[in-house]
């Protein structure tokens, strides 16, 4: 019975989409969930405290439409929110920095990485944590792009001015001899080609996205959670704000059709 009831999956805003778009990928028969919180996006340049309000209402929110679990597909929330949230929900909850960083150290050659992403993500120091983790060799370059996000949410995610801005932000990372470079913002993923054009050939551009979905099918596994039944699942979206733009946005990003989004004010949870 709890098998077959949604997975919540929540961003700051568009973001969130490119990893609801891995979980349908690899987890075809799960429901989705998905609440961007476009009023109050950008998380980024938030504090901690803010961000854990925000995820904390946005969790309940989830968890009065029953999900059986919970994906945050958002960098900075999973930074600054993930560990005080898991002890206070009764259903499994993931995030995406941990599967970014295990992806990041099997794809170094040098042991060189950089990880780029909000202020949040990258003044928390959460990536190098992981990573060292992992191997205290590897030496890793961290790199705020606080522009990346609103070009996003704009639409100008192949735009001159987003190269522009990307050879600004990322020229210095270049210098260090990285080989390997963390999308450590799930909006980033939209950015990739004109952060590989920047980047060149030869700089690998990991995105947390798909060893999160990964992560995520291992926890429904072990729980015994996974959806086994075959019908097509109907994903449900919801925003704070614009409902309409998101809906198109979403509709040029995801695989299935959305026909519809609605708006929610996650304040009263
Ligand atoms: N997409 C989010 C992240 O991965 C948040 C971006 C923002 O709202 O600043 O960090």
């Amino acid at each position: 019975m709890g098998n077959s009831l949604p997975i919540g999956v929540f961003d700051s805003g568009v973001g969130g989409l490119t990893v609801a778009k891995e979980i349908m990928s690899q987890l075809p028969n799960e429901k989705i969930i998905y609440f961007g919180d476009t009023a109050r996006v950008p998380y980024g340049n938030k504090s901690r405290e803010t961000v854990t309000a925000y995820s904390r209402q946005i969790v309940k929110f989830l968890l009065s439409k029953r999900v059986k679990a919970i994906v945050i597909a958002c960098n900075t929330a999973s930074a600054f929110a993930l560990e005080t949230i898991r002890h206070e929900i009764p259903v499994p909850i993931i995030g995406v920095v941990k599967p970014g960083a295990k992806t990041a150290s099997i794809a170094t050659r040098n042991g060189r990485i950089g990880v780029i992403g909000t202020e949040g993500t990258v003044n928390s120091g959460i990536y190098s944590e992981f990573l060292h983790e992992i191997s205290p060799e590897i030496k890793v370059f961290g790199q705020a792009c606080p522009l990346f996000v609103p070009l996003v949410e704009e639409g100008w995610a192949d735009d001159l001015i987003t190269e522009e801005i990307a050879r600004r932000y990322l020229s210095g990372l270049l210098d260090k001899d990285i080989d390997t470079v963390v999308l450590g913002c799930t909006h980033y993923p939209l950015l990739k080609r004109v952060i590989g054009k920047v980047v060149g050939e030869s700089v690998v551009l990991v995105n947390p996205a798909y060893e999160s979905a990964r992560e995520l099918k291992r926890v429904l596994g072990e729980e015994e959670l996974l959806n086994e039944e075959k019908e097509v699942p109907h994903h449900i979206f919801y925003v704070s704000d614009g409902a309409e733009k998101f809906r198109e946005f979403a509709n040029s990003i995801l695989p299935c059709e959305i026909i519809e989004t609605k708006d929610v004010n996650v304040k009263t949870f």
